[in-house]
Order: structure tokens, then sequence, then C-alpha cells
């Protein structure tokens, strides 16, 4: 009975090891959509993804002034990249403009703080909270966020990220201000 059991618990293991997905895998997924996935699917790719160091290892570079964007693959539909932090590290407050996404912690600890927007008080604080490795979160339209390694952490962060469609001109926030700015990443040294 007990070896039943066993047996049993074994092969759970192998199907949800076999549902997981390496970054291959996934590079393989987002090339073959037809239409931009939706936020759900996004969510579930990257809850399934399990990518290794040697696998980010092409992707992680860090720089001292500014965290880093590195793409792994895009199309017309959607994009992946991934971003490589020093602690103390964030994007400035935005939106992603009628994309949405999604982000897994592949290493360290991401702190997101999200904000609401009103057109005569302007941005507003609405919440904070603490991503460890593993997490995945997301983004719909119209959300506003910021997205940082904490410079208490103490360590890098590597975040992974597919949006849909792939991310044009961003708006940009401040806080207290109505004021809202346009951003175009820079291809060759990417910010958000
Ligand atoms: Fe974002």
């Amino acid at each position: 009975m007990s070896t039943h059991l066993q047996t049993t618990d074994s092969l759970a293991t192998d199907e949800i090891k076999n549902d997981s997905l390496s970054l291959p895998s996934l590079v393989a997924a987002l090339e073959s959509v037809n239409s931009a996935p939706s936020l759900a699917q996004i969510y579930q790719w990257l809850e399934k993804a399990e990518v290794s160091n040697e696998e980010l290892q092409p992707y992680s570079g860090f720089k001292d002034g500014n965290y880093w964007r590195h793409r792994v693959c895009r199309n017309k539909f959607v994009e992946m990249l991934v971003l490589c932090w020093r602690p103390g590290q964030r994007t400035p407050i935005h939106d992603h403009n009628g994309s949405h996404g999604g982000v897994k912690v592949c290493r360290g600890l991401l702190w997101e703080t999200t904000f609401n927007y009103d057109p005569f008080a302007g941005l507003v604080y609405k919440s904070a909270r603490e991503l460890p490795l593993g997490s995945v979160t997301g983004s719909d339209v119209p959300d506003i966020h910021q997205l940082g390694n904490p410079d208490v952490s103490g360590q890098d962060l590597v975040t992974l990220h597919v949006y849909a469609p792939p991310l044009g001109v961003l708006h940009t926030y401040k806080p207290g201000s109505a004021q809202i700015d346009l951003y175009v990443p820079d291809e060759t040294d990417q910010m958000i």
C-alpha cells in the first residue's frame, strides 16, 4: 500500500515537473501566438516558469546607474524581458499605456507600489507589497505602479517580464501631480 502511495506521489510530482516551463519552452510558447495573450494566460505561463540560472545567464547584466533591461524575445503580439536590479534601483511610476503584463521574481526580492490617478487630485498612493522569490504579479490596463529592488534588500534582483502587446510609448507620473508624461524606452538603454 505504501509502495502504491509512493508511486502515486511520484507520478504527481512528475506531472507537476512536466508541466513546468523552461525559458526556451516559454519562448516557444510566446512565438506560437497569433494574437495578444490575455493577462490570465501570461499569469499561467509565469506561474509555470522554472527558469534556471544557466538560462538566465545570457540576460544577466547589471549597471550602477539604473536597472538594466534585456529582451529575450519580441513579436507584434507579445514580448519577454529579463530585468536586473541592484539594491535601490527602481522604475519611474508608470502605466503600460494599453499593454498588460506579468512579472516573476527569479532572484531576490521585489517591491511593488501601486497608485490611483484622479484628474483633479493627481496621483495618489494606493498600496505597497513585497514579492519574494517565485512570486508572480501582474498589471492590467490601466494600473499604475512602480517596481524596484529595495535599497535595504542587500541582494540583487532578477525579474522575468511578459507584456502584451509589446510596450510602446508609456505614461509616467509624479506623486501629488496631475501631470502625465510620455516616455519611450530606449532600445539600447531601456528603463521600464
Ligand atoms: Fe510596469
